[in-house]
């Protein structure tokens, strides 16, 4: 049988990106599974050479990719903002990777959160109204369509019913009149039609208390854009650190690629010094094999890499480790 070899564009980014994703990219080599890798030099560094951002070129030649492996994008000489909105959410919007999934595992269980990755406060509405005068406005609105909380709702759904069947909302109803009960209708009428999946409702600074003090709760998680960015770092903190915790925006309907890449930034003050810890980008790369339907490969990293939680060394120590445990 002939093998199937993935078109993936790599983007290694700014500060310790380059470095996970090569660490990364060498333990999916490891695993035979065979990727026509194309990188593109972009993110911060790129843009203060010539102003280049995402350019339309560069995403339609995507289109036709089955993937994007990213590092971090992102430095401080850049004003905050540009290289997020212009790159990452860009990718996330243009690409209608509408699902943002990142699991977490503690020392006795693990849980996923998915995060609905195209709306929210992230939408971009609103804007500044006599700005620079004492009377300035600042409004940012939250967009919530009841097709974009839907569809993450039914991902969550689906994705639990391989798992414990145990699904919570997590929103703030009690305050976000509007956008909760959108929410909340649209997770109701869902769970109508998985009768077998337990369902439970959390308020979001309840589900902080939950995710310090009783994680075990939870199974799947599903929340809105902004709720699941802020639960997302804070998944990692518990669960051995930022430097574990990877994340896979995904594309479900498969109308285009998805991308992976791990929840931490590009941490500038340690680039470039083989100091990172290249497990978030290495589990970001299982998941993205596990998108491309390669579940034997994708396990044998997941269990490579939990195997190497505990590990402390340097960047190579810690992917030689992996690699070794393959
Ligand atoms: C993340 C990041 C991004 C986000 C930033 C860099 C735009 O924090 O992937 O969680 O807020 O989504
Ligand atoms: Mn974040």
């Amino acid at each position: 049988m002939a093998e199937t070899t993935y078109r993936v564009a790599v983007v290694g980014g700014d500060g310790i990106g380059p470095e996970v994703i090569a660490h990364g990219l060498r333990v999916i080599e490891a695993t035979g599974v065979r990727l026509d890798t194309t990188d593109y030099d972009l993110g911060g560094a790129r843009y203060l050479r010539d102003g280049t951002i995402l350019p339309d070129s560069v995403l339609d030649e995507w289109r036709s990719f089955d993937g994007i492996y990213l590092g971090a994008v992102g430095t401080p000489e850049v004003a905050p903002g540009v290289i997020e909105r212009g790159l990452l959410l860009k990718m996330r919007f243009d690409l209608d990777l509408y699902v943002n999934q990142r699991p977490f595992l503690t020392d006795s269980h693990d849980f996923v959160v998915i995060r609905e990755n195209t709306e929210g406060s992230y939408a971009g509405e609103g804007g500044l109204l006599r700005k620079g005068t004492p009377h300035e406005i600042a409004t940012q609105g939250s967009v919530n369509t009841r097709m974009g909380a839907e569809r993450a709702i039914r991902y969550g759904f689906e994705l639990t019913m391989s798992r414990k069947k145990h699904l919570t909302l997590v929103h703030k109803t009690n305050v976000l009149t509007f956008s909760g009960d959108l929410w909340q209708r649209a997770f109701d009428d869902v769970a109508a039609e998985y009768p077998e999946v337990e369902t439970a409702y959390n308020h979001v600074d309840a589900a902080c208390i939950y995710f310090v003090q009783d994680p075990q709760r939870y199974d799947v998680i599903v929340t809105d854009n902004l709720f699941g960015d802020i639960l997302t770092d804070l998944g990692g903190a518990v669960s051995g650190g930022i430097g574990l915790a990877a994340s896979a925006n995904l594309n479900p309907a498969r109308t285009g690629p998805s991308m992976f890449e791990p929840v931490h930034g590009s941490a500038p003050d340690i680039a470039g010094r083989n100091l990172a810890n290249p497990i978030a980008a290495i589990m970001s790369g299982a998941m993205m094999l596990r998108f491309f339907g390669e579940a034997e490969a994708a396990d044998r990293i997941s269990r490579a890499c939990e195997a190497c939680n505990h590990i402390e060394g340097s960047t190579t120590e810690i992917a030689d480790a992996v690699l070794a445990k393959l």
